[in-house]
């Protein structure tokens, strides 16, 4: 897939890999309510199979973007009581971390050099929260969004250092965080009109099922929502997050947008 056609921007980039999108991060969290989300480390291995067998060019490679975004599984997950947690919340996000780390770190043995890591959003404030005893239905799920947070300002200090461990590496932090809670405060501004139910799904907050299991609603303008589903952002919201991400300041991606980190990648391609 080429970023021009993502961003809809009219140069055309080197190729671009999304190889780790809304994936989890380790191997105890599958639960009954996410099915067939596979761990990173799998997602790794397949990657790394490709390479040794040649199937992807090393300077490819060299001259592609890395977008890693994935956690919001495993932080929700530490919330359902099917699967009780035996770490306590901030050794579990510690863990997580651990895991991005080795991760960066394959990604660079294998020669990536140009990498953006995505905060994850405000997860506590997803309508599947309506799933979890714990959790309330009028607002955000604190408990979780602490944990959250803990998680994002982790990746961002990781992606800070990540130039001085990875010598020739660039590596930005895009704030998905801030820009939703954005949206949530403001939600006029950027044509949102529902920022609490799922246009698609089921029972309190559209969030009590997923969007096409047997009984689900679908609402007549998802381009007003928020959230599409239980779980992820409608298209409209995408599109906002991913235009503050491309091209937007410093509160939004730093230490540079992704604009200039194509701009970056090329020159060094
Ligand atoms: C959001 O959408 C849901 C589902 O369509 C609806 O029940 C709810 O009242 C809406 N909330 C607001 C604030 O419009
Ligand atoms: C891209 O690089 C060129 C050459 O260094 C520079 O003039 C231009 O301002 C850069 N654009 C962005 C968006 O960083």
């Amino acid at each position: 897939m080429r970023v021009s056609n993502i961003f809809s921007f009219k140069k055309t980039y080197p190729f671009i890999y999304i190889l780790f999108c809304v994936q989890s991060l380790t191997l105890h969290l599958w639960g009954g309510l996410l099915q067939g989300v596979m761990p990173i480390q799998d997602k790794l291995q397949q990657f790394q199979t490709l390479v040794d067998q040649n199937k992807i060019d090393k300077d490819l490679i060299r001259q592609s973007f890395f977008l890693f975004e994935s956690g919001s599984n495993d932080i929700f997950n530490y919330f359902l009581s099917f699967d009780p947690p035996t770490l306590n919340p901030d050794a579990y996000v510690q863990s997580m971390l651990t895991q991005v780390e080795d991760f960066i770190d394959s990604l660079y043995r294998l020669g990536a050099r140009s990498l953006a890591v995505f905060s994850l959003g405000p997860v506590g404030c997803v309508p599947a929260r309506a799933v979890l005893p714990s959790a309330p239905v009028d607002r955000c799920f604190g408990k979780m969004n602490k944990m959250v947070k803990n998680y994002n300002q982790g990746l961002e200090n990781l992606v800070k250092n990540v130039h001085i461990k990875y010598p020739g590496v660039a590596g930005v932090y895009g704030a998905v965080y801030d820009i939703v809670q954005l949206f949530r405060a403001m939600p006029m501004r950027y044509g949102i009109l529902n920022v609490s139910s799922a246009c698609c799904g089921y029972g309190t907050l559209g969030g009590q099922m997923q969007c096409g299991k047997e009984g689900y609603y679908i609402c007549s303008n998802p381009n007003q929502f928020l959230f599409w589903d239980f779980f992820h952002p409608s298209e409209h919201a995408y599109k906002l997050i991913s235009k503050l991400l491309w091209s937007g300041s410093q509160s939004r991606i730093r230490p540079f947008n992704l604009k200039a980190l194509a701009n970056i990648t090329l020159l060094h391609s």
